[in-house]
């Protein structure tokens, strides 16, 4: 590709993250997936212009999310198939945080921070994120049920990870949905867990897929990790931490080390910015934590300070085959 060519498709990429949410918002992929349909009949169905509808699928097609046949039907492929709600771990919840114009609002307010140093989202809404989503029912319901799809994809692999021998409690700190949660008690029988969130991001029961041995040894507590959070044996923080500031985050940690049960382990769950072949996907992830939530991500040095202000050692990093690394601490 000719650089021009190259520098172009980046600078108009939010195009295409417009038309899959879209998408997404429509719920088009669900429409079309047991039987290919005409613009017109999936306007009919999903209450859209069908001329404008056909112009948005012209550019779907394009993108390889949709096929088109002769007739002028539509039909999902491998792309748009990831797109549709019922599908293990499907992005039509991610795609649809797009939908919502505090999010791009907070997106579009980059500059800001990038001048100031400030959180964009907060600067531009008044709020931070956990109290905008905890006042706006819909875009929480989207972004708790992203957050479980992303985690759902890679929670067995952190819970085969760590070896919980001579462990007997588990709290998922910040665990939203508790997707990771039930992942490390299917796997570790021995190990009773608890899901601690806000309210708004707690589920009142285990998910409809766990057995019946995972839910005997689940339960949920509600709370605010700035004030207490459970004591247990591990305390495991799943992509919480990138939330916060490095003052914010030797809270948290401290609040946890000081209710940890004797021998007991801190299990950080993140993306690091310096592991070779993620750097890309890491530092567009710290924009967004720069711009949505207010935090940052870090480097195994950079949490191995933040564990060291807490009072922790960090003892190992166990790698995982996702994005995420354990970085342990003792
Ligand atoms: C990025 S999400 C990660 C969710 C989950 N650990 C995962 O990886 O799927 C951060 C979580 O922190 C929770 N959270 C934010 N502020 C909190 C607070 N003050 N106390 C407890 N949980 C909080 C959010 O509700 C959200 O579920």
């Amino acid at each position: 590709m000719e650089p021009r060519d190259e520098l172009s498709a980046m600078i108009t990429g939010l195009r295409r993250s417009a038309a899959l949410s879209v998408a997404a918002e429509l719920g088009i992929s669900d429409e079309i997936a047991a039987t290919a349909l005409t613009a017109d009949a999936l306007a009919a169905r999903i209450g859209a212009d069908a001329d404008t509808l056909r112009r948005l699928l012209r550019v779907l097609v394009e993108l390889g999310v949709y096929t088109e046949d002769a007739e002028g039907r539509y039909a999902n492929t491998d792309l748009g198939e990831v797109l549709r709600s019922d599908v293990p771990g499907s992005l039509r919840p991610l795609a649809r945080t797009f939908q919502d114009p505090a999010t791009w609002g907070a997106w579009g307010h980059l500059a800001h921070s990038v001048r100031t140093g400030e959180n964009a989202f907060e600067a531009l809404h008044g709020v931070d994120v956990w109290s905008y989503r905890g006042a706006h029912p819909a875009a929480n319901a989207v972004f708790n049920a992203t957050m479980a799809a992303l985690t759902s994809r890679m929670a067995a692999a952190v819970a085969d990870a760590y070896d919980f021998a001579g462990l007997s409690s588990v709290v998922d700190v910040g665990g939203g949905d508790g997707v990771l949660l039930e992942a490390v008690l299917e796997r570790h029988e021995h190990l009773t867990g608890t899901v601690f969130d806000l309210p708004q991001a707690l589920p009142s029961t285990p998910s409809t897929g766990a057995s019946e041995s995972v839910a005997a040894r689940w339960s949920a507590v509600p709370g605010d990790f700035f004030e207490a959070v459970p004591s247990a044996d591990v305390h495991l923080l799943k992509k919480v931490l990138h939330d916060w500031s490095d003052d914010q985050c030797v809270e948290i940690l401290t609040i946890c080390r000081d209710s940890l049960r004797p021998s007991g382990v801190v299990l950080v769950v993140e993306t690091v910015l310096d592991r070779p072949g993620r750097e890309l996907d890491a530092a567009l992830s710290d924009l967004n934590m720069l711009v949505m939530p207010g935090g940052r991500e870090r480097t195994t040095e950079e949490f191995a300070a933040l564990f060291a202000a807490s009072g922790l050692r960090l003892a190992r990093v166990i790698e995982t085959p996702t994005e995420v690394v354990i970085l342990e601490g003792v």
